[in-house]
């Protein structure tokens, strides 16, 4: 429950998604595979590049498990409840296969590394374990299975980015849709399971990524995000042509292709996005407005410790800037609460930078001790649970405020909003999102909208998480 998570970093509505196979997938496959996805956008998009690989192999997706000949489960590992979660769908699984002893199952994504021994030899829960850079090699893999052998790759690459493998979006609103541009971390923010999980730092080729945005476009997606644990250290070099892309140079390509694609970008550490970003941004009417900017903490002492690399004061100014070079600009954050010897002092300085900062929306956590970490290493975990639900507690309600002044402040402004389809309420409204990534629901009468297209729209009234409007053009 004290998950509060949203679209950008851990969608709880899409937790455990299983993947949609495509209509014209049912005869084409002689076998089925299931593959169900957990933690943030990448694993989400990794899984695309799974069902790529596994369509070459003859595989067609299902969803449901009960038919699958392969069943995967790719993990996140960023908090313990993530790792619980998929434990108990792993039994689930498990009863199934004595009812079909054929079918395999397979653990994927950042579990794989740290748990291959307990899930394989000592759990016999799996039939594989295949870390997040080694999918090339799963049909090797299944035919190791197949023979009935353990097979495992959780070998961690320094070129893998899968560049060549277009992902198949069987699961998408036609409308938007997340392009990867690099993997892994080199930060090491002490909290964080990811450099160990996901490795080493590498960009993907820059054109590459400009030839995947560009089919979207012609296949009649309006939408890219552009996807990164730290897209603003992107940094692709060709050798051949002696080219180096930045990431400001990558946002600006891909803003190119068309006035019409809109792209965004998640995730942004502060220390790295830089000056020539936000000019780019500014430059580009369809670069969003819109930074999704983790402080993590209001603490310079507790920022220090997470090994973040800023202060306080470094991150307002930060703010500053952006809105100064973007009044208009929508920001987000990530926070952990009660990060080892928090003390009510630093508390009290993430509540008053949360209120600096005006984030329209965040994503809450209390801290989770992982394996490996530095903090796991160096720190106690020393703040009690029932202080660190407090603590979340009050930076949730405060958020939520703020989030509602935001939202507040925006009634009787137009917006223009991308429709990506039906409202979830009602089928005689749209659902799109303003530049800013706000939901806003709109009524589909008096224009003759469809999705996919722009609708300018007035905001009449709002909820927490919803603007709600009219359209007033197009
Ligand atoms: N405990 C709690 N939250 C964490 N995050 C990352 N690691 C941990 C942890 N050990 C949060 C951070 C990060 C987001 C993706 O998840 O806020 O930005
Ligand atoms: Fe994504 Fe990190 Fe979770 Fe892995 S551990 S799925 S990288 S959030």
């Amino acid at each position: 429950m004290f998950d509060f998570v949203s679209n950008k970093v851990h969608d709880e509505a899409r937790q455990g998604e299983a993947l949609l196979p495509a209509e014209t997938d049912i005869n084409l496959y002689k076998k089925k595979f299931y593959i169900e996805s957990y933690g943030c956008q990448m694993n989400f998009s990794d899984s695309e590049i799974v069902a790529s690989i596994l369509n070459e192999k003859g595989f067609g997706a299902t969803r449901n498990y009960e038919e699958a000949d392969l069943v995967f489960l790719n993990t996140c590992s960023i908090r313990e409840k993530a790792e619980q979660t998929v434990r108990s769908r792993l039994h689930i699984f498990r009863q199934q296969k004595r009812i079909r002893p054929g079918m395999l199952i397979g653990v994927l994504g950042c579990m794989a590394e740290r748990l291959k021994e307990k899930f394989l030899e000592e759990e016999k829960l799996v039939d594989m374990v295949v870390g997040p850079d080694a999918y090339r090699t799963l049909p090797l893999l299944i035919e190791e299975a197949e023979g009935g052998q353990k097979a495992v790759n959780v070998l961690l690459s320094r070129e893998e980015t899968y560049a060549d493998i277009s992902p198949v979006r069987i699961d998408s609103n036609g409308v938007t849709a997340f392009v990867s541009i690099m993997r892994g971390c080199n930060n090491m923010c002490s909290f964080c399971v990811v450099p160990f999980t996901r490795g080493r730092e590498r960009s993907r080729d820059a054109y590459s990524i400009i030839k995947e945005c560009e089919g979207l476009f012609e296949n009649g997606f309006k939408e890219v995000t552009l996807l990164g644990q730290n897209v603003d250290s992107y940094y692709w070099n060709d050798e051949q042509k002696d080219e180096t892309v930045t990431f400001a140079m990558l946002l600006e390509k891909v803003a190119l292709i068309n006035p019409l694609l809109r792209v965004r970008f998640s995730t942004s550490h502060p220390k790295d996005i830089s000056e020539e970003v936000l000019q780019t941004m500014k430059k580009y009417h369809n670069i969003c407005k819109y930074i999704h900017l983790p402080v993590q903490s209001g603490s310079t002492r507790i920022l220090q410790l997470m090994n973040r690399t800023y202060t306080r004061e470094w991150y307002m100014a930060k703010i500053n800037r952006i809105r100064e070079v973007m009044p208009e600009c929508g920001i987000s954050s990530d926070i952990i609460a009660g990060f080892c010897t928090e003390t009510e002092e630093d508390h009290q300085d993430t509540l008053s930078l949360m209120e600096f900062s005006k984030y329209d929306l965040s994503y809450m956590f209390f801290y989770s001790e992982r394996p490996g970490t530095l903090a796991a290493r160096r720190y106690k975990d020393d703040v009690d649970e029932e202080t660190k639900r407090r603590r979340l507690a009050e930076i949730v309600k405060l958020q939520n405020q703020i989030s509602k002044t935001s939202n507040e402040n925006d009634i009787g402004k137009i917006f223009e909003v991308l429709i990506e389809g039906d409202s979830k309420r009602s089928e005689e409204d749209w659902r799109g999102r303003s530049t800013q990534n706000k939901v806003v629901v709109f009524s589909k009468s008096g224009f003759d909208f469809k999705k996919g297209d722009y609708a300018m729209v007035k905001i009449e009234s709002c909820t927490g998480g919803t603007l709600i409007g009219k359209a007033v053009g197009e």
